[in-house]
């Protein structure tokens, strides 16, 4: 069976009580904590730097951590986020002057590099790089907020990525972000996705573990 990784979306969580809720919704089943990233520029929205993610460290979060970089410039932060302690780096193409430079960046900073495509960025930004992605996100919204509903376009974004990555014989995970629902989560699966970011979905329910159970029955079907 294949892999499937879960992403809780701590922009959804209790941002006085993060450290906790982070943990609550690791035990419920997440597999990787989403850590979204905006600066009021690049998107019309501000969270969180690399201080809140070294707390999340420091508070005893080991699971692997998956930065979405919603900023520009981008290559500024690399470094800060490594040191925080950031698993993956992800990062809008079209936000840095030099795309091969800053997963360089991040590769040398030992984390996993990933590009991130909003609903009507082109996939020709992978031409040249798919031998230095680890992951590739495709927004399933457009960035900037939690609880927008799923764009259906992005099913047909989704089949093109995976045929990209099994021509290239690269290990690379696609991942989707934005409206994953227990209720959706199966089509986006069958679509090619194999990591999972979900915010609302889960965070907007009192049982986590409810809401990360049904996702993964829906992945099994
Ligand atoms: C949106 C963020 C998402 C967001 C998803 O710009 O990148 O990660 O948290 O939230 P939901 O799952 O609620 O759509
Ligand atoms: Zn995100």
């Amino acid at each position: 069976m294949k892999q499937y990784l879960l992403a809780p979306s701590i922009l959804s969580a209790d941002f006085a009580r993060l450290g906790e809720d982070t943990a609550k919704a690791l035990a419920a089943g997440g597999d990787v904590v989403h850590f979204d990233v905006m600066d009021n520029h690049y998107v019309p929205n501000l969270t969180m730097g690399p201080m809140v993610l070294k707390a999340l460290r420091d508070y005893g979060i080991t699971a692997p951590i998956d930065v979405h970089l919603m900023v520009k410039p981008v290559d500024r932060l690399i470094p800060d986020f490594a040191a925080a302690g950031a698993s993956y780096i992800t990062f809008h193409p079209e936000a840095t002057q030099h795309i091969d430079r800053s997963l360089q960046l991040i590769k040398e900073h030992g984390c996993k590099a990933g590009l991130v495509f909003n609903p009507a960025t082109p996939l020709s930004y992978l031409d040249y790089v798919m031998d230095k992605v680890d992951v590739i996100l495709l927004m399933s919204v457009n960035p900037g907020f939690g609880g927008q509903s799923f764009i259906p376009g992005t099913l047909d974004k989704l089949r093109q990525v995976r045929k990209l990555i099994d021509q290239s014989g690269y290990g690379i995970r696609l991942e989707v972000d934005g409206g994953v629902k227990v209720d959706n989560i199966a089509e986006i699966a069958a679509a090619g996705a194999d990591m999972f970011v979900a915010g609302s979905a889960i965070f907007g329910k009192p049982d986590y573990k409810k809401v990360i159970d049904d996702m993964r029955t829906e992945l099994e079907k």
